[in-house]
């Protein structure tokens, strides 16, 4: 009785359909190209996911993220110019026998989706008070990546598509933007309502990668280290909940 009462002290889990809604944005957010559908988002659901990106963790609760809202279609097609130079210039880096899958493939949904945000990391907002990033300068960098994320299963949650778009050259994209120099782009993201979210990702179901074996990333103690076995075998008996395996 006593153990039951201090076991229901430190239960402070959700109740399990809030948990399995926390669950399902995580398993079932995509990155979303290619199914943008031609609707507006409303101003209160992207308020809500900015709010969302707002609550992120930061390093000395520093917050150094800054959203650039882009709508104007002429500055999207500019984006997607500086898109496709970069893909040009990334595509002789791969190996010839991905070369023409990498061609196949659709990278960007800048001009299609309702509108782009770019999510920046001011590196000087806590200059003088560096919490956390005196050894460790990137912790910032990290730091607004949260809120990418964030706002991705926000968005998730809102039936709102997401894609990242790394394969751009930052300094032409500072330029466009107007980027000061203490600014670094850290995600240039197209954002609208979509048709569909698709079971696997993209790059799956086109044969470029597949998702590695998690039991394969746990180590014991010291990089490396075997050990774990129980943990492993727990972790390869899971399948995520809702999805079906390929
Ligand atoms: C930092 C980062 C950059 C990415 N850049 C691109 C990109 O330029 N183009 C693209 O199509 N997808 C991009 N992606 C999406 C990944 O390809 C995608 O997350 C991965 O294939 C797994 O698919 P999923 O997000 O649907 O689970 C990026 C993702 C991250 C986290």
């Amino acid at each position: 009785m006593a153990r039951n009462a201090a076991q229901a002290i430190c239960d402070n889990s959700f109740e399990a359909a809030a948990r399995a809604a926390v669950y399902r944005a995580i398993f079932t957010r995509r990155d979303v190209r290619s199914h943008f559908v031609p609707e507006p988002l409303n101003d209160s659901v992207l308020a809500r996911l900015l709010l969302a990106a707002h609550h992120a963790p930061s390093v000395g609760y520093m917050q150094p993220w800054k959203f650039i809202i882009i709508r104007d279609e002429e500055r999207r097609r500019a984006v997607c110019e500086i898109f496709v130079k970069a893909r040009q210039q990334e595509l002789p880096q791969m190996s010839e026998d991905r070369q023409a899958l990498y061609r196949s493939l659709k990278l960007q949904g800048i001009c299609e989706s309702a509108l782009n945000i770019c999510i920046t990391c001011d590196r000087r907002r806590a200059e003088g008070s560096p919490l956390g990033r005196w050894h460790n300068p990137e912790m910032d960098l990290y730091s607004t990546v949260c809120a990418v994320q964030n706002f991705w299963l926000a968005a998730r949650a809102e039936g709102i598509g997401v894609g990242w778009v790394s394969i751009i050259d930052s300094r032409a994209l500072k330029q466009l933007l107007d980027i000061p120099d203490q600014a670094v782009p850290v995600a240039y993201l197209c954002v609208g309502r979509v048709s569909g979210f698709q079971d696997r990702p993209d790059l799956e179901s086109k044969g470029w990668a597949s998702r590695l074996p998690l039991s394969e990333l746990i180590m014991s103690e010291s990089f490396g280290g075997a050990g774990e076995g129980e943990l492993k075998s727990a972790v390869d008996g899971l399948t995520p909940p809702g999805l079906q395996t390929p």
